[in-house]
């Protein structure tokens, strides 16, 4: 995250509109910790959203929700009877499809209580036996969320502030998801702390006419009617909840390579067609400046920079950076040195986290400190490395 941006949007948003008090911060305290009981080693995640786009037709009582199916392979670590998942504003209307199987039995182990306690952000669900060390299970929820309006939490809609939108961008839509710190568990139950990574297989369900982005690349893509596709993403590296991260919209993009043959895209909506140039120069530049300075190699086929209408600052989801578009874009006609070192400087702050924050995290929220420290000195040290003309010209 760059927490700057992110805190300026915050007071903005806090002066603009009096019903505000969520903060970053706020959202860390209290929140119970998950017991240790259990490791999760590998997610499939299923999303179908509905929301109004050209060519779909969905039931209208739908609109601004998303059909959820979350698998969970996880190990026993201490005998427990229960097993307790984060999961926020998530509904589970079907509980015969909720199952807890025993790969180690091979057999299903019986639901004797289903909790949803929103006060501690989990689910709880008590079980017929106890789970035994080591042993192997499936976890396999069927369920509903809900699609916030420029909430920059879980998933939402991020539209332009109609106030200063351009005519080119006033019907700007881009449906994006905002994770870190506990956001994930809006959008699939989880063990939602940085410490419980795992592998990650998305599967999106998208209007056909508009794209999809994820971690990775995609490999399949399904049409199942109705004006949707489905697409499959290949697995994460292992990565934490909060790196997590799927966008659709009506999306185009520019595409550029590393020295290490990383696909690099710049995304927009497109409003940003002519606006791409100069940020696919940087994110290249400074991913090739940070493996050189490191000496490692991401273990990625890409990394995809989203542009959206509406977001404070940027993320650096591994794979899928998402930036408020006015940090990305960069309008080489009308903007000078001073915005274009701006913009870089985040794409290589988002970009430093793929080294620190990303491959190597925080065990907990209280010392997100450290990887933000890290981003903030290579922000500069890998704009120094690759612009050596400009560094003159830079902060820090
Ligand atoms: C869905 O909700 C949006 C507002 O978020 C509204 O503009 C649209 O008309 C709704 N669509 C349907 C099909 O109800
Ligand atoms: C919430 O968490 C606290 C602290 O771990 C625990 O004592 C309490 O029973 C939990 N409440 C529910 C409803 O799970
Ligand atoms: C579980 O696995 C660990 C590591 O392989 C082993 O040390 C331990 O004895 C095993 N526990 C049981 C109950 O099998
Ligand atoms: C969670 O649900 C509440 C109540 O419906 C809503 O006000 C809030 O915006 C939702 N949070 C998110 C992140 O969608
Ligand atoms: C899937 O990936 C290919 C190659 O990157 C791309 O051309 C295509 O647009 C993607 N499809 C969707 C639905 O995102
Ligand atoms: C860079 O990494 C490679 C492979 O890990 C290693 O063989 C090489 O010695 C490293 N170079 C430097 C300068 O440390
Ligand atoms: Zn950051």
């Amino acid at each position: 995250m760059e927490p700057y941006q992110f805190l300026a949007v915050l007071i903005i948003t806090l002066f603009s509109c009096c019903c505000c008090n969520a903060s970053l911060d706020s959202r860390n305290n209290n929140i119970r910790r998950l017991s240790g009981n259990l490791k999760p080693d590998f997610y499939t995640i299923r999303i179908h959203p509905f929301f109004d786009a050209p060519g779909v037709t969905f039931d209208p009582e739908r609109n601004q929700t998303f059909d959820g199916d979350v698998t969970i392979f996880a190990n026993v670590l201490h005998p427990t009877t229960t097993i307790i998942l984060n999961a926020m504003n998530l509904t589970f209307p079907c509980a015969n499809k909720n199952v807890i199987f025993s790969n180690t039995e091979m057999k299903a182990i019986k639901i004797i209580n289903f909790l949803i306690t929103p006060e501690n952000q989990t689910i709880t669900i008590d079980l017929e036996r106890q789970l035994q060390q080591n042993e192997s299970i499936t976890i396999k929820l069927k369920y509903i969320g809900q699609i916030g309006d420029n909430t920059q939490f879980g998933l939402f809609k991020s539209t332009p502030d109609k106030e200063w939108a351009t005519e080119d961008e006033y019907d700007d839509v881009v449906y994006v998801t905002q994770f870190e710190t506990t956001g994930a568990r809006y959008v699939f139950p989880s063990f939602d702390e940085p410490d419980y990574k795992a592998t990650f297989q998305v599967t999106i369900v998208k209007p056909k006419q508009w794209v999809a982005l994820s971690n990775t690349f995609n490999f399949t893509i399904t049409d199942i009617g109705n004006g949707y596709e489905e697409v499959f993403f290949i697995n994460t590296e292992i990565i934490s909840t909060y790196l997590v991260a799927f966008g659709i919209g009506d999306l185009i993009s520019v595409t550029g390579y590393t020295a290490d043959y990383i696909v690099t895209r710049i995304w927009s909506t497109r409003s940003g067609k002519d606006l791409m140039a100069a940020a696919l120069e940087s994110a290249i530049k400074c991913t090739d400046a940070i493996t050189k300075y490191t000496n490692f190699t991401l273990p990625l086929l890409k990394i995809d920079h989203l542009a959206v209408p509406w977001f404070g600052g940027a993320m650096e989801n591994f794979g899928l950076i998402v930036y408020g578009r006015n940090l990305l874009l960069f309008n080489p006609k009308v903007e000078k040195l001073r915005q274009w070192l701006q913009r870089t400087s985040i794409i290589c702050h988002e970009l430093s986290h793929h080294w620190f924050g990303d491959m190597v995290t925080n065990k907990w929220w209280g010392d997100i400190f450290i990887h933000e420290g890290f981003a903030d000195f290579f922000q500069n040290k890998a704009m120094a490395l690759a612009y050596p003309k400009e560094k003159e010209y830079m902060v820090g």
